[in-house]
């Protein structure tokens, strides 16, 4: 969603933005801009677009300046265009901000400002933001720091913003809530200021991560200061940021979800090492240690995402069940939220989030802490909002997750949940010690088996070529691969825009089945293990309707292979561990049907990496 990047210092902004900016391009957009301050003039660009777009009409003599603030814009309030773009100036033209987030009360502070001769030439929230911050400031005489903070205590809803006064070029004012933001403070007191870490990486490691309802002042000769909207001062915690700069780069391969792909047998391995203890069978987590009792008599664990996150939820609901006997109920975190959950004290929340900033898994965090649960994070970005929300958690170590389609961040959710199903199973004492090894040393083989999963990129390529214009797809699977089945659709449709749909196999005969005919691709699981047999009967009865079958085996397999029309083979592992390596080859036929069909596989239209908004 949208991006946020500013620059107080001694060189020159502009450069810095638009790099900035470009490093939060993957978080998905529609339009961009920017506001630098030289000697008093306030040079403004914003346009419908893309960031070069941006780079096209900002004229060389506004290329200058020691200060400014760059943005791109994820619509909400109003379409994508020129004048919605951010950043917004107030009504004299002295501020201007960016924005990211819902101001929900926008329309009555609107109301209230218009009927002042407040005049507003966008659509957005933002706009009325920077006015209202404006009418507060010339209304009370104070300064633009108390100004700020008094306006957003007036404020619902969600922020982060940066502020930037046409009058005083030694200061930059920023704040949040519920929108990530971070502070970089660099050498001769530069500072940088981004909705994550990577428009900063390359000019310091030194880091605030802002807190909710805080706002900070950035002052050439003050300093860093901040305080809280109810006015209490705090002491700012600088960080070192551990981010390396390769990580948010391609690294020669032509997409980012092409990169992050092929990262997985790293990331996977990273999300276990030093985790298990294969030799004698322990979980070493610290977020089981610190917590015994309450996994102990844990009654129930909810889980709550979105997305792929919600995918992996559903793979550690198997795995709860099976490995620690605990019941596990799986949730979206949009309907939890708005429902009236029963939850109580001996539940167990676990919520999963690649960005760690999902406002609907973010809220539905806040609901389950105020009725009492213990709340368990399980995300990616070190440091991000949910992760800091929780009381314990585990981090997915899958690295900067770039492309919107998540792809190494769900196999490393999945590795991460295993450990913890596996160590809570010890705890209860609901597995044998024999099956832990076991189990372990099949997951420790598994990084191996995803490397041989991804040789079969140049036969998915081929059948990717047949399927590419097929206008809808159904994907199937049992069991463990239920999920698979559905990230797989996930994944071709949020990329390729094509249609499709993931079932359990068997529900295929209570309804999909009748949109099966010689036109309609069926791509299903059908490793050896369990639910073999059932998922050939369902095979044979896409067959029996002309349905081409695309099915993803376990190596060797001779049955599928007489029956489907393509099959992909992939590696023997436990069922329990499938859809860690079965996943891979839907990604790859995803990516390769999106690129076949002229998408744009970093960033598909409409979608955000990070939905910071509900
Ligand atoms: O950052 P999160 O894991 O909380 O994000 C959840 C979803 O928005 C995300 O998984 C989304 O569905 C992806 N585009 C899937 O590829």
């Amino acid at each position: 969603m949208c991006g946020i990047v500013g620059y107080l210092g001694n060189g020159d902004a502009y450069p810095i933005l638009i790099k900035g900016l470009k490093r939060l391009e993957y978080r998905g957009y529609d339009s961009a801009g920017v506001a630098i301050l030289e000697n008093g003039d306030l040079s403004l660009f914003k346009c419908k677009g893309k960031v070069v777009d941006l780079e096209n009409i900002v004229d060389e003599d506004s290329k200058t300046g020691g200060i400014g603030i760059g943005h791109t814009r994820w619509a909400t309030h109003g379409v994508p265009n020129d004048v919605n773009a951010h950043p917004h100036l107030s009504g004299d033209g002295k501020l201007a901000l960016i924005h990211n987030g819902i101001i929900e009360n926008y329309a009555s502070i609107k109301e209230e400002l218009k009927s002042r001769g407040h005049i507003f030439h966008s659509e957005t929230d933002t706009e009325v933001l920077v006015h209202f911050i404006e009418d507060v400031r010339s209304k009370l005489n104070v300064s633009l720091f108390e100004a700020v903070r008094i306006a957003l205590s007036e404020v619902h809803g969600a922020y982060a913003i940066v502020v930037l006064d046409r009058e005083n070029p030694n200061q930059l004012v920023a704040a949040k809530k519920s929108s990530p933001l971070v502070i970089g403070v660099g050498k001769n007191d530069d500072y940088y200021i981004a909705s994550d870490a990577s428009p900063i990486i390359e000019y310091t490691k030194n880091v605030v991560y802002l807190d909710d309802e805080e706002v900070a002042l950035m002052d050439r000769k003050e300093g860093l200061k901040i305080v809280t909207i109810q006015n209490q001062a705090k002491t700012p915690y600088i960080q070192a940021l551990e981010l390396k700069l390769e990580a948010i780069e391609k690294g020669g391969y032509d997409s980012f979800m092409l990169k992050e792909i092929h990262e997985q047998p790293r990331s996977i391995r990273d999300s276990f090492r030093g985790r298990i203890n294969i030799q004698n069978g322990f979980v070493k987590m610290s977020g089981i240690d610190d917590y015994r009792d309450k996994w102990l008599n844990a009654k129930r664990i909810i889980i709550v995402a979105c997305g792929t996150s919600w995918h992996a939820g559903l793979v550690a609901e198997y795995l709860f069940e099976d490995f620690a006997r605990i019941p596990v109920e799986v949730e979206y975190a949009s309907e939890f939220r708005y429902r009236n959950p029963v939850i109580f004290p001996d539940d167990i929340v676990i919520a999963i989030s690649q960005s760690g900033e999902t406002a609907d898994t973010l809220a539905a965090i806040e609901l389950a802490k105020q009725k009492g649960a213990f709340i368990f994070g399980v995300c990616n970005v070190v440091g991000s909002t949910i992760s800091r929300s929780t009381h314990s958690g585990a981090y997915t170590h899958a690295g900067p997750e770039i492309g919107v389609a998540s792809t190494k961040a769900f196999t490393a959710q999945v590795t991460v949940l295993y450990q913890l199903a596996l160590g809570v199973a010890q705890v209860r004492g609901t597995i044998e010690q024999k099956d832990v090894i076991k189990l372990m040393a099949e997951l420790n083989a598994v990084p191996d088996q995803v490397e041989v999963a991804l040789k079969s990129n140049d036969h998915v390529k081929e059948i990717a070529a047949i399927y590419k214009d097929s206008r809808n797809a159904l994907y199937l699977g049992r069991g463990y691969s239920f999920p698979v089945a559905l990230e797989g659709a996930l994944k071709l449709k949020e990329i390729s825009y094509i249609h499709a749909e993931g079932y359990p196999a068997a529900e295929m005969k209570h309804g999909p089945i009748a949109l099966i005919d010689e036109e309609m691709p069926v791509f299903v699981i059908a490793t050896q293990g369990q639910s073999y047999e059932k998922v050939v009967s369902n095979i044979q009865e896409v067959k029996a309707r002309k349905g081409k079958i695309i099915a993803v085996v376990t190596a060797g397999d001779k049955t599928v292979s007489e029956l489907a029309d393509h099959t992909i083979e992939i590696p023997k592992t436990d069922d329990t561990l499938v859809p860690i390596i079965s996943v891979i080859p839907f990604q790859l036929l995803a990516y390769h049907v999106a690129v076949m069909r002229g998408c744009n596989v970093d960033q598909p239209r409409n979608l955000a990496k990070s939905v910071t908004v509900e």
